[in-house]
């Protein structure tokens, strides 16, 4: 696969994300470096491959410095360097659990009341991307284009100027981007926003995040000029043009496609099915955060059995909880609350040979993932905020049978796309609207859902995840600020 040449990259690609597409592990005979799954890393593998790339982050759990040796050998049967940044204790709890997961996380999905805006969370903040942002600059040359990904290192770019490093910088924003009276309670917005348009591309997942991001840069700049997909911007004495963009991210619609097609996967499949006696299988996916609303979905379930009494004893809800965050106390208050849920309602409405839902708190094997998406006749993926989802996207791509049907939050990132192909769109906060949207799914007739799925299936696969790595390059590199091309919603 050809990586880079298209895009007009003149040097090697660097990407800088807070974690590295590898976890590590202390075994006895030492540290390993052991490849994650991510959809990401193999979009950008094959462009990092081809550049002689560089891959910056760190592991999130300490123990990179020691592991120097594991790197290199992993990075020479990559084919590209990753270069691991050690984060001592301190800092993963302020820049990390502290700033970006109880500050910009909470805030960026519209919780407002969910931040604690701590003063020392916003020093270690900066501390660490200054930290990012030297390691950064000792390792890449004037040519090279840095990629930087996400809320946790908005910094970067800002800091590697201030070290006198001039470098290409584009940005990707994986979250959403609030609403002006949202985005304007951060005490440090004025710097936010300067620290994103020191980035020559600032990139959205969806239409409305960047028209956020415009109204929130026209209430701080009133003299920033905006059009088509471009801005100037004046901040002084300076000039600065920044492109804006917007890239919805997508999956590896092959793999996902391929493994949920293997006989192997069937039979695992139909064994799930077995095992819940060909009922009628719900399932939410979701990682335990409280922006995936699954106490309300819960909700939702239990207005369903009380108001549909046909669906009792016919329908399963599976909810696969992986757990997240372990160290913020938002994240523990919440599996609690989730816990007692599922008590409760099954409490409600078991009976002998039947209980309405099966709880799953691990991480599972993309095998394992794979098999309950194909099993599944319904997904339930309802968050109250979403950047994308990319769960919604690979249930469909997993979905070979076109049989299942997915019941769909209007606040996830990918509504914008899914709403006129099919989807069953849902308000999450409507426990009524939710609880009817589970009807009508398990009542799609065969065709019916074999129509939607497809549109969406089809959708996915042309929007996979290697094509927006060509977008976002494709945008950061071409001629005029304004002539990139534009994205399909
Ligand atoms: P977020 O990035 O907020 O966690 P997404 O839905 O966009 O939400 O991505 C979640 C990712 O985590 C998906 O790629 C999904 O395959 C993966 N995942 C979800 N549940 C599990 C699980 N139980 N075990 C392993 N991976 C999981
Ligand atoms: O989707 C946003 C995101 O923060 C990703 O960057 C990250 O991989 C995922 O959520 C999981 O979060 P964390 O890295 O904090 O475990």
């Amino acid at each position: 696969e050809e990586g880079g040449e298209a895009h007009g990259l003149r040097g090697r690609l660097v990407v800088v994300s807070n974690r590295l597409p590898v976890t590590l592990a202390r075994k006895p005979s030492g540290w390993e470096v052991q490849a994650g799954a991510g959809g990401l890393v193999t979009a950008l593998a094959p462009v990092l491959r081809d550049r002689g790339g560089l891959w910056i982050g760190s592991c999130g759990q300490g123990g990179e410095a020691e592991a120097s040796a594991p790197f290199a050998r992993f990075s020479k049967e990559a084919g590209y360097r990753l270069l691991p940044v050690e984060l001592t204790g301190e800092e993963h709890r302020d820049y990390y659990e502290g700033f970006s997961n109880e500050i910009i996380w909470p805030l960026f999905h519209d919780f407002q009341s969910r931040c604690n805006f701590e003063p020392r969370y916003w020093n270690c903040y900066q501390e660490v991307n200054r930290k990012f942002a030297r390691t950064v600059a000792a390792n890449s040359r004037e040519d090279d284009y840095v990629w930087v990904h996400d809320y946790h290192l908005m910094h970067v770019a800002g800091f590697l100027r201030e070290q006198g490093a001039r470098r290409s910088c584009g940005f990707f924003l994986h979250i959403p981007f609030p609403a002006p009276d949202i985005f304007l309670k951060l005490p440090w917005r004025r710097q936010v926003l300067s620290a994103l348009l020191e980035h020559q591309l600032v990139g959205f997942q969806t239409l409305a995040d960047r028209r956020n991001f415009i109204r929130c840069l026209q209430v701080l700049h009133p003299r920033a000029e905006v059009w088509g997909r471009g801005c100037v911007v004046t901040a002084g004495v300076e000039e600065k043009s920044v492109r804006i963009g917007c890239f919805p991210i997508g999956i590896d619609y092959a793999a996902f496609a391929k493994l949920a097609a293997s006989p192997a996967m069937a039979a695992q499949a139909r064994a799930i099915r077995q095992a819940y006696r060909d009922r009628t299988i719900l399932l939410g996916v979701d990682r335990l955060d409280y922006s995936k609303g699954v106490p309300q979905r819960l909700r939702a379930l239990r207005s369903a059995l009380a108001r549909h009494p046909e669906l009792r004893e016919r329908v399963c809800h599976v909810q696969v909880l992986v757990p997240s965050r372990e160290g913020v106390g938002e994240y523990q208050e919440l599996k609690n609350e989730i816990e007692r849920l599922v008590t409760q309602i099954n409490g409600e409405f078991t009976v002998p040979g039947w209980v309405p839902i099966h709880h799953l708190y691990r991480n599972l094997s993309r095998q394992e993932l794979v098999a309950y998406y194909l099993a599944s006749d319904v997904a339930l993926v309802t968050p109250l905020r979403d950047g994308m989802n990319l769960v919604a996207k690979e249930y469909c791509a997993s979905n070979v049978t076109e049989t299942g049907a997915l019941v769909l939050s209007e606040f996830a990132g990918a509504a914008a796309q899914f709403q006129r192909l099919g989807a069953l769109l849902v308000n999450p906060y409507d426990t009524e609207e939710v609880a009817d949207a589970i009807k009508t799914a398990c009542c799609l007739s065969r065709p019916d859902r074999r129509m939607r799925m497809h549109k969406l299936r089809e959708n996915v696969r042309r929007s996979n995840v290697s094509g927006w790595v060509d977008s976002f390059l494709d945008a950061a590199f071409s001629r005029h600020l304004d002539d990139f091309a534009p994205i399909e919603t």
